[in-house]
């Protein structure tokens, strides 16, 4: 009969398909017992768990168990692998999220990820918002292209120093994305593993689609560690939507850094008083209800050139302090 330790010793030579690295190198093996009538009981961390990655990595595992290593059976669970193995820089992702579309989720991530790269960090975008992918547009690079590296892997292009993956640099321009559940699903495995950021990246801002749910829950599968920043306006539709997105981030596990309150007010240039166009309010509930600091109040500007503030505009100097908070935040 097998020994125990030469069965752990075959289960951990098996390789995490995903990190395509040995269950021993990834701490994979959780748990291991053989039970008296030789029923081995096994736990796995997988770095991608369900789907047909686990499935085939399930049947690949009892063969093992049962066929080549002649045990009665096995029972297998598997959970999912935290672990970062030795150079693989893990990132630190900051998703955008707002539920409601067109309060300025695109504007921020932009604007932040700018902010921050004029305070020396390194920063990364990931447009995930497949149907109105607009961060390409926004850095005024429609028809840029990523190039592909040596390990299959795909090098973002660069517009401010910050680099960006877009949907819009995958389809065709003006005409309709029209994908379904899987395919989205692929194009968010790329965007989360598939891309060759700089080495000296900081943080990966993914501006969300609107809405509250799929694509949170797949970025909960990739980047399970991703911290979110909600947007909201001041009107209270806005804000109710946007506090059902935050506590459905916080309900499938992501960390929330805080909110912002875009388009808060209007600055009249001629008597200095703020106009609330949109009401009052928004930003200030949210936080409360979700117990986070509103971290900025962002007024209605248009930035003196296409869509990003500088850093001597009233708008670059708020996204400034705004970036200033989210680094010490993390
Ligand atoms: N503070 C602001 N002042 C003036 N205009 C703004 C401001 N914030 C955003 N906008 C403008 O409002 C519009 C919507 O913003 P944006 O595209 O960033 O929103 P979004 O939440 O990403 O929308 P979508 O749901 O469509 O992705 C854009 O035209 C943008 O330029
Ligand atoms: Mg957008």
């Amino acid at each position: 009969m097998t020994s125990y330790d030469e069965l752990k010793k075959a289960i951990e030579a098996l390789l995490d398909p995903s990190y395509n690295l040995p269950l021993k190198d990834v701490e994979g093996l959780k748990k291991l017992t053989v039970g008296p009538t030789g029923i081995v009981e096994v736990e796995v961390a997988l770095k991608d768990i369900g789907g047909s990655v686990e499935q085939n990595f399930k049947i690949q595992l009892i063969k093992l168990i049962k066929v080549t290593l002649g045990f009665p059976g096995a029972k297998v669970k598997f959970v999912r692998n935290q672990f970062t193995p030795k150079g693989v820089k893990k990132i630190t992702y900051i998703g955008v999220a707002s539920g409601k579309g067109g309060v300025g989720k695109s504007t921020v991530t932009a604007n932040l990820a700018y902010a921050l790269t004029r305070l020396g960090k390194k920063i990364g975008i990931i447009d995930a918002d497949v149907y109105g992918a607009s961060i390409a547009d926004i850095f005024n690079i429609p028809d840029a292209k990523p190039t592909g590296t040596s390990e299959e892997k795909m090098s973002p292009p660069t517009a401010k120093g910050i680099e960006i993956i877009s949907t819009a640099f995958f389809v065709e321009k003006d005409s309709p994305v029209m994908w379904r559940g899987p395919m989205l699903g692929k194009l968010l495995n790329h965007y989360f593993y598939g891309v060759d950021w700089a080495p000296n990246i900081d943080y990966v801002l993914v501006d969300l689609p609107p809405g509250t749910g799929d694509t949170a829950l797949d970025i909960q599968m990739y980047a399970p560690q991703t911290k979110m920043l909600i947007v909201t306006t001041p009107h209270v539709n806005a804000s109710s939507v946007a506090l059902k997105a935050g506590l459905g981030a916080r309900k499938i596990g992501h960390q929330l850094i805080g909110v912002v309150e875009n388009m808060s007010y209007y600055l009249n240039p001629y008597n200095e008083e703020k106009d609330y166009v949109f009401g009052q309010g928004g930003g200030q509930l949210v936080s409360e209800k979700l117990e986070v600091e509103l971290l900025a109040s962002i007024p209605l500007n248009r930035p003196e050139e296409g869509f990003l503030y500088e850093k001597d505009e009233v708008n670059g100097k708020i996204y400034d302090k705004l970036a200033l908070k989210i680094i010490e935040l993390i």
